[in-house]
């Protein structure tokens, strides 16, 4: 994979948030890769390091027909001189082609090849004699979990943290959109904390899309044991209805967004992150003095 690009750190300026004497930046790393964009592009870069360094030749993931990760894993395979294998959950899907979302499209152009799993087999893909059996099936292959996210991937957050360190060494709120939340423990485990000796309090905020997002909170533990970390919480009232679920209230927050700041959201991720952001501003939970940033995980090319 490429080196990683240093992005804008977008100051957003608006009377809002004048009105509300606060500094509010969007981290703009949809803009990192073409293909492999956002969070993506952090969440493979270690995996397909450990995937050369095991002299495998594919790599093997899983998603839904959806996925932006499944989208980033072909490129990123493809990048890397690796095949990809995406299990996809559906079988339907198999005889149908033609009923292909435009990620899978795009995915197959980019060389990955689809193995169609029912919802049920779907569901028990990650136990250990699921995923001894796809070993077996294809030896040469890495297999990476559903929505990239494993140790490696949250590793591969920390360049990103220590860039933003670089650019708003005094930030107090960072917030981004949560699925598996890996993307979240990475950010979590590595911005530094240092910082609160400079006599203000900074919080990491994470936007579950999902309902009920508490359940998130022990593998994010997990992967953030034995780290002083600084305080964090899951904002778990912006799932909108859960996921992929687009009520009109959060399509008309995107729309006026984009159209206010002129950078484009998704629906299913970035867009409820930034929901999340108001309501908070809304319901005077961010000081004035505050600096805020805000994380773009991309996910555009699920708009299309
Ligand atoms: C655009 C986008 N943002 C955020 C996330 C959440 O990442 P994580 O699963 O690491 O919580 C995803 C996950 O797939 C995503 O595609």
């Amino acid at each position: 994979m490429n080196e990683q690009t240093i992005t804008p750190l977008t100051q957003l300026i608006s009377p809002l948030f004048e009105a509300n004497k606060i500094t509010v930046y969007m981290k703009r790393e949809e803009l990192n890769h073409p293909h492999i964009q956002g969070n993506k592009w952090h969440k493979l870069k270690f995996n397909i390091q450990e995937a050369l360094i095991q002299h495998k030749t594919t790599l093997l993931t899983f998603g839904g027909a959806y996925s932006n990760h499944i989208a980033a894993t072909a490129v990123a395979a493809q990048e890397a001189g690796l095949a990809s294998i995406g299990v996809i959950r559906g079988e339907e899907l198999a005889e149908q082609p033609e009923k292909w979302s435009h990620t899978l499209k795009e995915a197959a152009k980019n060389g990955m090849e689809f193995l169609f799993i029912s919802r049920s087999e779907y569901r028990n893909k990650s136990t250990n004699n699921a995923l001894k059996q796809l070993q077996t099936c294809f030896p040469n292959a890495y297999i990476i979990p559903e929505g990239g996210s494993n140790t490696l991937a949250v590793k591969g957050f920390q360049p990103l943290m220590q860039q933003i360190e670089k650019q708003c060494p005094d930030w107090t709120h960072l917030f981004s959109a949560v699925g598996t939340g890996a993307t979240l423990a990475g950010l979590i485990k590595y911005a530094s904390v240092k910082n609160n000796r400079l006599n203000h309090t900074r919080i990491i905020l994470g936007v579950p899309v999902l309902k009920q997002g508490d359940y998130l909170r022990p593998q994010i533990n997990e992967w953030i044991a034995e780290t002083p970390v600084n305080s964090w919480q899951l904002l778990t009232d912006y799932h909108c209805g859960g996921y992929a679920k687009t009520p009109d209230d959060l399509l008309q927050k995107k729309h006026q967004f984009e159209q206010e700041f002129g950078i484009p959201l998704d629906p299913i991720y970035t867009a409820k992150m930034v929901y999340a952001f108001y309501d908070q501003l809304k319901q005077n939970k961010i000081k004035p003095g505050s600096k805020v940033i805000l994380l773009h995980t991309g996910g555009l090319q699920g708009n299309l």
